[in-house]
């Protein structure tokens, strides 16, 4: 038996009844972009959608999430795997209901685990499937091995860029290693674009336009547009004050673009359902490649 077909038995093994959740990964090339701030929005938006919803902090730097949502977590997922803390102990709940996990330095010991912690850290990222139907990942930005193994292990890749020249050519940089990583399984990854700090939805279309002609060129990389969110002083008032926007202003033009997202996104083609494969198989991937590469 190898290394890939012991993870799948595993995760059988531990397999609640509950439906995999969709497990939805946000990253940008360049840093800065706005991931941070669309993963919190999407996140609101998929709860008034009435969907259970948990982010999970796989940044390693600096811990935006807990900054722009309030909420302090007190344990992230080091205590799960190295101090065998319960899943449910290390939800924090924020605003709206929506859980917030940090991975901490929990994340960069993956690799490294024994066949233990691997079971156990498994067996409690499946009960998040039945926790959660949709889990929100916001990674860093950049083409560092840790955060292209989270982006092969994803199903739903969120990719933020903006106007910057340097976002474009960052963008197509973090794409190119992406398809070029030995475990990239296009059949089993979409990856969806969504242009932030945009002047209007021209300049969010031709932005996506763009960096599709060159990927189509040289990448031949399927993607997908989503929207555009525009530039508002109103988003960095709201990040100033701890609270997301889709809370603090409802109706500012920035939520509605945050709206239409989310509503995109929650018609889910059907073939795309099928190759969910919930948090633990998005874990199983992550420690298989990274035993792999
Ligand atoms: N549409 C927007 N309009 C105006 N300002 C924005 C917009 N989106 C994001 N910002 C501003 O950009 C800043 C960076 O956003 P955010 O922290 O979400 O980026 P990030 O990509 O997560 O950054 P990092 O790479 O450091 O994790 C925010 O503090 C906010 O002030
Ligand atoms: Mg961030």
């Amino acid at each position: 038996m190898d290394q890939a077909e012991g993870l799948r038995n595993i995760i059988k093994k531990s397999q609640v009844a509950a439906p995999a959740a969709r497990v939805i990964t946000v990253t940008s090339g360049k840093g800065g972009v706005g991931k941070s701030n669309t993963a919190i929005n999407l996140a609101v938006q998929f709860k008034n959608r009435g969907k259970r919803v948990i982010i999970f902090d796989a940044d390693f730097g600096l811990a935006n999430i807990e900054v722009m949502f309030g909420a302090i977590p007190k344990h992230s997922l080091a205590d799960l795997i190295y101090h065998g803390m319960d899943i449910k102990d290390v939800i924090t709940w924020g605003p709206n209901g929506i859980g917030f996990i940090s991975g901490g330095s929990g994340i960069t010991g993956l690799t490294n685990l024994g066949k233990d912690h691997i079971n156990f850290l498994i067996k409690n990222l499946s009960e998040l499937d039945s926790i959660a139907d949709v889990i929100i990942i916001d990674t860093g930005a950049g083409i560092a091995e840790a955060v292209i193994t989270f982006l092969v292990a994803s199903g739903e890749i969120l990719l933020i860029t903006t106007p910057e020249p340097t976002s474009l050519t960052d963008s197509y940089s973090l794409l190119k290693a992406l398809k070029h990583h030995p475990s990239f399984r296009p059949d089993l990854t979409v990856v969806k674009v969504i242009s932030n700090k945009v002047e209007d939805q021209e300049e969010g279309k031709q932005l996506y336009n763009k960096l599709n002609m060159v990927v189509q060129r040289y990448l031949k990389l399927p993607l997908e547009y989503l929207g555009c969110i525009p530039q508002d002083d109103t988003i960095v008032k709201a990040v100033m004050q701890q609270n997301p926007i889709s809370i603090s202003h409802p109706k500012a033009l920035s939520t509605r673009a945050f709206e239409d997202i989310a509503d995109t996104m929650m018609n889910i083609p059907h073939e795309e359902r099928a190759v969910r494969r919930g948090m633990a198989g998005f874990f199983a991937s992550i420690i298989a490649s990274r035993k792999n590469a």
